[in-house]
């Protein structure tokens, strides 16, 4: 809930744009040398940078001013700083000792006034448990975690969720069976689970998000975690069939090449040191390759031995239908030709995906279509490119029906029947903004949700709250900020847009 997120205090000495008007350009020069005379000043102080623990007190509000004192805070390993009502969090990029302790979360968990302890995460989450506990006015409450991909969302939420399973834990075990994994711990379970089928090394995060996700912890009456449910956003699925350079696939496919044992590569059909055209990059290896952490996180959540083999079997025969490459073919009224190597994929392709040779053939290379009034069905053989694209569509939709299934799975483990609960915790962790070499339409996709938050932000904390001033009549000069409007309007406006040539 907004509270005064910029207090007029330091703002009043900002270069002004009072209601839009122009103001006489000899004040204005006069204004802008005294204050860049007050941001020196400001930064003169280098020894007192890091003691402004709320952006809010920094005076002036500049790009510089502020980056200043986070850099002098991260130099001294504080990683928080609060803005108003909301709390910037930087990425420390290793393992900070006792930052994320069960100590310091029962510490904010039992302060009086948590606000009042250094800036943390733990802070955020106490205060949003205890807006929805309010008994004067309870509110379902939501964390929005936003920044740059690599900036420390994934990790952050991941921290929320530990922080409710630790402060709201369920008291008896649900449906009275001792055998179900509590639904924290299914809660926490579902992480791993999904980050290694969601989640790939990127040029600029090795652990990267690569669909949006929302999950909303569901609270009962005496505010104990009694279920939850997950919602996600777009699955990047073309990764599937095409890396960029130096990125890797999904998790997942390292996980089974590099963790299974000798009697499973037997069954899966995946020698060890056999090559993959869609496992780039197979030889660095990284902590998310662990493939026992996310095995015992899916058993937790339900799935048994005999259906994770199913699963993996099938991530087994796509990384062997990547290796399928067709040839143009002699004769063109043909289908395109396989060499003998690759008469041996298909045949495994089918075994592991369970469809017989020649259906997959047929699908891959050959095309039907049903015209005229009689609703003839023709059959064409597609081209070389055809057929990669076909091969690249059959991998990607199989994936992500995988994905879906999986999302479905967990849901079902962590599901409670509404009459249990009667609030909630909404955590949104999305992919953040990314901007490649060469980009695609992901790329435009992730970005113009995250353009959609920083709107969300902009016309909830900037645009209405200087409204409300200006209507009650306070005293309050406007301050100038970047509105992303302008670049929202460019991506999905109306009538003329590029979603809408896109979609055109
Ligand atoms: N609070 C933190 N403490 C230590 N390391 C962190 C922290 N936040 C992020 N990291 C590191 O940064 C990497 C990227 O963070 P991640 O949460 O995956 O980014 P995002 O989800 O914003 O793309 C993590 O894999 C981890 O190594
Ligand atoms: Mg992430």
């Amino acid at each position: 809930r907004p509270s005064p997120a910029f207090p007029s205090i330091g703002l009043d000495t900002m270069p002004k744009q009072e209601n839009g008007q122009k103001e006489d350009s000899i004040i204005q020069n006069d204004l802008s040398e005294s204050f860049e005379e007050e941001v020196r000043a400001f930064l003169s102080d280098e020894e007192k940078l890091h003691l402004f623990d709320d952006l809010t007190k920094v005076n002036p509000v500049t790009t510089t001013t502020v980056l200043k004192c986070l850099q002098a805070r991260y130099a001294v390993n504080l990683f928080y700083t609060n803005a108003g009502c909301s709390l910037v969090a930087l990425n420390p990029f290793h393992p900070i000792a006792c930052l994320y302790s069960p100590e310091l979360m029962r510490e904010y968990h039992v302060a009086l006034r948590p606000q009042d302890l250094k800036p943390h995460i733990f802070a955020v989450a106490e205060q949003t448990y205890r807006n929805v506990q309010s008994q004067i006015d309870p509110i379902n409450q939501s964390i929005i975690v936003s920044g740059e991909s690599g900036a420390g969302k994934t990790w952050t939420s991941r921290c929320l969720m530990k922080f409710y399973a630790s402060v709201a834990a369920s008291v008896i075990s649900p449906k009275g069976n001792e055998t179900v994994e509590r639904i924290e711990k299914r809660v926490l379970d579902s992480n791993p689970v999904m980050e290694a089928f969601g989640n790939a090394c990127t040029l600029r995060n090795n652990n990267s998000s690569r669909f949006g996700k929302y999950i909303q912890l569901q609270l009962d009456r005496f505010h104990h975690l009694s279920s939850a449910s997950i919602q996600t956003f777009l699955l990047e699925k073309t990764r599937v069939a095409y890396q960029a350079p130096n990125e890797r696939n999904f998790h997942i496919f390292y996980q089974i090449t590099k963790g299974a044992t000798a009697e499973e590569r037997l069954e899966w059909n995946l020698p060890e040191g056999a090559d993959y055209r869609w496992l780039p990059n197979s030889e660095r290896n990284l902590d998310e390759d662990c493939f026992g952490v996310t095995r015992d996180a899916m058993f937790h959540l339900g799935i048994d031995r005999s259906t994770q083999n199913n699963i993996f079997k099938v991530l087994s025969g796509l990384l062997h239908l990547g290796n399928i490459q067709f040839s143009n073919p002699v004769d063109e009224s043909q289908p395109c030709e396989l060499e003998d190597k690759n008469k041996d994929f298909v045949k495994t392709v089918g075994d592991l995906l369970k469809i017989p040779v020649e259906e997959l053939l047929e699908s891959l290379r050959i095309r039907t279509i049903t015209a005229g009034k009689q609703q003839q069905v023709f059959k064409k053989p597609c081209s070389r490119a055809e057929c990669d694209t076909r091969r690249d569509c059959l991998a990607k939709v199989i994936y992500a029906k995988l994905f879906e299934w999986l999302v479905l799975v967990i849901n079902e483990s962590i599901y409670g029947d509404p009459s249990g609960w009667t609030s909630f915790i909404g955590l949104l962790d999305v992919y953040g903004f990314e901007a490649f070499p060469e980009n695609n339409l992901e790329q435009l996709c992730i970005n113009y949700a995250n353009e959609k938050l920083q709107q969300h932000f902009v016309a909830h904390y900037l645009k209405a709250q200087q409204e409300e001033y200006a209507a009650e009549g306070l005293q309050w000069s406007f301050i100038n900020y970047q509105d992303n409007q302008n670049c929202l309007d460019l991506i999905e406006g109306n009538p003329l847009s590029i979603f809408s040539l896109l979609n055109e």
